[in-house]
């Protein structure tokens, strides 16, 4: 049996491989464009492994996935391949558009033309799991419930706008053409592998190299956050027993202002890898202006996951949070190597020096 990961060698992705290669033994194909935030480092553990198939290209390339499809003839795609950068989407959202929508449609339509063309036993059997986000549902206040799957959806950035779009075409090809797929909505990751344009390994990385810390307004802008790990066997779990169809809501019933994010990061990295002039790292936070239109706070209600298919995250977040530290500091030829022109020109971009 084979599965078609694609964006498999981003952050989540690239765990998800791991993992479902750690778990069993089906092939895994991964197409990844390989943009700035795909990094082959983070499979380097598979290199000679058979079971895994890397293939760089474009999910927006419908040729290449109906060729891939035909070849392998994959019992489920998973589809992880977005730009997924809240702050890139606002300098320059044209690639968001292309990928996130675009792509999610030319990738649908591959994958529905194959699919069709499936015996029946292989074509009641097969799925399409689309991994989404929580931003999809918009901000809610300090008082409000978090989301549940039917909370109704206002996106409010680009790239929450076009993952939106995304799984609106998803919902649409299951009612229209009976494609069998599955929806994941998550909270905010975090773990090994995190691209260090993304709060949790920004932090980690500036505060050694002694850096600012940049929080954006004031800091008390609530996300929920879950272990990489965890999101990759709820997504395991999903595509197990998930009911066609059905969208679920994935997170870690861990909510935190920005500012004790950062705050926890700080004080793990003070305990591992103190100061060298002993002062404490919390001392580099900086305020820097807000994220234009930034979202105030995420929550995500994920009692059907665990009812339904009897999921929970097996990290709580200050077991994570303190791997995560630990890894980014046992592997510093990874973070150099990330750290090349283009994320340079980022940094610059972004926060102006
Ligand atoms: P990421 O940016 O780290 O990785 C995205 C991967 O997709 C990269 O390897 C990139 O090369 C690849 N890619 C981009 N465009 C492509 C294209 N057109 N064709 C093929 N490959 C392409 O993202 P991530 O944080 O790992 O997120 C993965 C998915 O999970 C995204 O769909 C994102 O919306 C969703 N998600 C992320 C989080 C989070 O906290 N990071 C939470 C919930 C959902
Ligand atoms: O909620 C799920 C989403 O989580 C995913 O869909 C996205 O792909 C993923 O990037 C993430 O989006 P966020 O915008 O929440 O993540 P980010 O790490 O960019 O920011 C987390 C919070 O920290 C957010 O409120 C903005 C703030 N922030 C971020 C950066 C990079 C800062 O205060 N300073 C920073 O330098």
């Amino acid at each position: 049996m084979t599965i078609l990961v694609t964006g498999g060698a981003g952050f989540i992705g690239s765990n998800f491989v791991l993992d479902w290669l750690d778990k069993s033994d089906e092939q895994v194909i991964n197409l990844d464009k390989l943009t700035y935030a795909g990094n082959l480092q983070n499979l380097a553990s598979l290199a000679g492994d058979a079971r895994h198939v890397f293939v760089q290209g474009d999910i927006g390339d419908t040729a290449l996935v109906a060729g891939l499809l035909a070849q392998y003839q994959p019992r489920a795609v998973v589809n992880f391949a977005a730009e997924s950068h809240v702050d890139r989407s606002i300098l320059g959202p044209g690639e968001f558009i292309q990928t996130n929508i675009v792509g999610t449609f030319n990738l649908l339509e591959a994958v529905r033309a194959f699919w069709s063309t499936l015996d029946a036993a292989p074509k009641a059997a097969f799925r399409l799991l689309h991994v989404s986000t929580d931003e999809v549902y918009g901000s809610l206040s300090k008082t409000e419930p978090a989301f549940t799957e039917t909370h109704r959806y206002e996106p409010n950035s680009p790239y929450s706008a076009s993952k939106a779009a995304s799984d609106h075409l998803v919902r649409a090809y299951h009612h229209t053409y009976g494609l069998p797929v599955l929806t994941t909505n998550c909270s905010n990751n975090y773990g090994p592998f995190h691209f260090p344009e993304k709060l949790i390994p920004l932090m980690i990385i500036n505060a050694q190299a002694g850096k600012p810390l940049p929080v954006y307004g004031d800091g008390q802008q609530i996300r929920d956050w879950l272990y990489v790990k965890d999101h990759c066997s709820a997504i395991r779990r999903v595509l197990e027993a998930g009911r066609v169809g059905e969208v679920y809501n994935v997170g870690g019933w861990n909510e935190k202002p920005n500012l004790d994010i950062v705050h926890i990061v700080c004080a793990l990295l003070d305990e591992l890898k103190p100061r060298a002039d002993g002062k404490p790292y919390k001392d580099q936070i900086t305020y820097v202006t807000d994220r234009p239109g930034h979202d105030r706070r995420y929550a995500i209600n994920a009692r059907k996951i665990e009812q339904e298919l009897g999921w929970k995250p097996a990290e709580t977040f200050e077991s994570g949070i303190r791997k995560t530290v630990q890894w980014y500091l046992d592997h510093p030829d990874w973070v150099a190597n990330v750290q090349s022109g283009g994320y340079r020109d980022w940094v610059a971009k972004q926060y102006g020096h």
